[in-house]
């Protein structure tokens, strides 16, 4: 199949090599010094638990025409970046979308493209498991096998076999979820969260104490408590229940400093994502003005966020 990943980043650059090592046409398009990288080299990734390297030539682009076709096109790049190609991928012929990545605001997408698309597009929303870092050109990858949640927002993936026909060889796992809007807020929760807790400790988790610790339980309970006022469904529900347990406070602070010890801080560090968490937290200011409940924790873990520029609440 003729597809087109849409960003050259950490995730854009791991879905682009699975999807050609399942036998796709892939194009990937990318911008400034990674047009160059990915042209001279292919893409060079370290698959960092696999303990190997691959390198896939790729088919590189810088601007996607409207008459570029693809059977589908994954736009994979942090949530404020993908607002900013919704207007070209409004004008491009190509009718099956998939927006990969953080995203609390998937309805203003829809409707976007409704709006202003010349034909009706065919759009669904995933969030694929992995994680790194780019480092000298190439990607540093941190995942288990390929997977992806994925999901649109009238119910049923109608267009599911496509989607399933271009991972069919790629060794990839497609977990078809019927309310990814709510699985994505619910996820934005945690990564803030996650975010603010990293900018707190100045991305040195070993630095976590229990004070912290605690103030990351409550303030993931606000923040899915405020989804839930708003009537959202908090999913998976068995990760939300654990971490809003009371007597599991002691078992986070563990699994805070055992977090400490892994390589995951160092490959997938949201303090090089500090666009992006001021996005979000922006968006979660939205929602918590239509939802009216105090979030204290939440707020006061928020306040470590540096620098604020452009934080609505600051
Ligand atoms: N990295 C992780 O560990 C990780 C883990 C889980 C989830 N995620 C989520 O997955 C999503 C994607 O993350 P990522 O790590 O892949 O981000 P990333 O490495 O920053 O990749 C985004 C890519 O899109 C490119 N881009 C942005 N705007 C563009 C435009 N207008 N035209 C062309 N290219 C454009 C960027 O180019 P420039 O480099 O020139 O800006 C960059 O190459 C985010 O929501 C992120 O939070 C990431």
């Amino acid at each position: 199949m003729k597809i087109l990943i849409y960003g050259a980043g950490v995730l854009g650059s791991y879905l682009a090599h699975a999807l050609i090592r399942g036998g796709n046409d892939v194009t990937i398009l990318a911008r400034g010094k990674r047009i160059n990288e990915l042209k001279n080299n292919g893409i060079v990734i370290r698959h960092y638990f696999q303990l190997k390297t691959t390198i896939d030539k790729v088919n590189v682009i810088s601007t996607l025409q409207p008459e570029d076709t693809y059977d589908i096109i994954f736009v994979v790049m942090q949530y404020q970046q993908s607002q900013t190609v919704l207007p070209v991928i409004s004008n491009n012929k190509s009718k099956n979308i998939v927006f990969v990545g953080n995203n609390p605001n998937v309805h203003s997408f829809q409707d976007y493209l409704n709006k202003n698309s010349g034909d009706q597009k065919q759009v669904a929303f995933g969030f694929q498991a992995s994680g790194g870092r780019r480092e000298n050109g190439r990607i540093i990858t941190v995942r288990a096998g390929g997977s992806m949640d994925i999901g649109v927002l009238d119910g049923e993936l109608s267009w599911s076999s496509l989607i399933e026909k271009a991972f069919k060889n790629a060794k990839y796992k497609l977990n078809f979820n019927d309310n990814i809007d709510a699985w994505l807020k619910s996820h934005m929760i945690f990564v803030l969260v996650l975010a603010y807790v990293t900018h707190a400790c100045n991305g040195n988790f070993r630095k976590a104490d229990r004070k912290l610790a605690n103030q990351m339980v409550k303030a993931l309970d606000e923040g899915y408590l405020m989804l839930e006022t708003l009537g959202y469904t908090i999913t998976p529900l068995n990760i939300a229940n654990f971490v809003r347990t009371d007597r599991h406070k002691f078992l986070i602070y563990l699994l805070l400093k055992i977090y400490s010890i892994t390589p995951f801080p160092r490959l997938s560090d949201p303090l090089t994502m500090l666009d992006e968490t001021i996005a979000l937290t922006n968006a979660f200011y939205d929602l918590k003005q239509k939802a009216n409940i105090p979030t204290p924790n939440w707020d006061a873990l928020e306040n470590h966020i540096s620098p604020k520029k452009n934080l609505i609440g600051s």
